[in-house]
């Protein structure tokens, strides 16, 4: 049976990971998060209290690294360091900006890569993350660059965050996100750019659901759904 795959990239908090569940949950393909295996990354690391940004000292982690995903009975992808579960722990600000600086080294770029593209080939995923349509699955039925303006995305997250009860200045919230952006454009290997033939879907103006119904659209068209 054919396995299809759906490739999605873009920048944090422009609702890849919402947005794709939902629409892999309709079609009944698996949703994949790649930033959350980077994130695991970024975790050991962190508490390894190695510096990102010494590629030497984080490739010599590596093979002391074992990651595996998996899925609760709520459906939601989990995230096994060396046997512990850090689904939660992966979340933190400091893991993001630690993943963000780990991400750019062609060391940790190479151990994840295989990881990602075995999932594929067992079957039919919604893959977001930042060179899923330019380098993990280059062969994906459909790519998509999903975006959003930084002050959009920087609004959404304070807005999440309020939800939480908890408060962050939303000027430090752009900062970071747009620090982040950077990061992940400007690195040397597999920059977050979209891939040929990516449709470009910009959510900047588009509530949940109709971002929801963009995105399902794109997917059925070109796919033949
Ligand atoms: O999507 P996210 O914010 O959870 O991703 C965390 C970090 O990992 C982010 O800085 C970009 C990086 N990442 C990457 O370089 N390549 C991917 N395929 C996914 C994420």
């Amino acid at each position: 049976m054919k396995h299809y795959a759906v490739a999605i990239d873009g920048p944090s908090g422009a609702g890849k990971s919402s947005l794709a569940r939902a629409v892999a949950g309709d079609l009944g393909f698996i949703y994949v998060d790649t930033g959350a295996i980077y994130r695991t990354v970024g975790c050991y690391v962190l508490r390894q209290g190695v510096r990102p940004s010494d590629a030497q000292a984080v490739e010599a982690l590596l093979p002391d690294i074992e990651i595996r995903m998996g899925y609760g009975d709520d459906g939601l992808q989990r995230m096994y360091l060396n046997g512990e579960d850090v689904t939660e722990a992966i979340r933190t600000p400091e893991v993001s900006m630690c993943t963000s600086k780990v991400a750019a080294i062609p060391a940790v770029r190479a151990f994840l890569l295989e990881m990602q593209r075995e999932i594929a080939q067992e079957q039919s995923v919604i893959m977001d993350g930042r060179d899923i349509g330019t380098v993990v699955l280059p062969d994906a039925d459909v790519k998509i660059f999903l975006t959003a303006s930084a002050e959009e995305r920087a609004k959404r997250r304070y807005r999440e965050l309020r939800e939480q009860g908890e408060h962050k200045d939303f000027g430090v919230l752009l900062v970071e996100i747009e620090e982040r952006d950077y990061n992940d454009s400007h690195r040397e290997i597999a920059p977050m750019r979209p891939a040929e033939g990516a449709v470009l879907l910009d959510t900047t103006d588009l509530d949940f659901e109709q971002s929801c119904r963009s995105l399902r659209e794109i997917i059925q068209e070109h796919m033949g759904l």
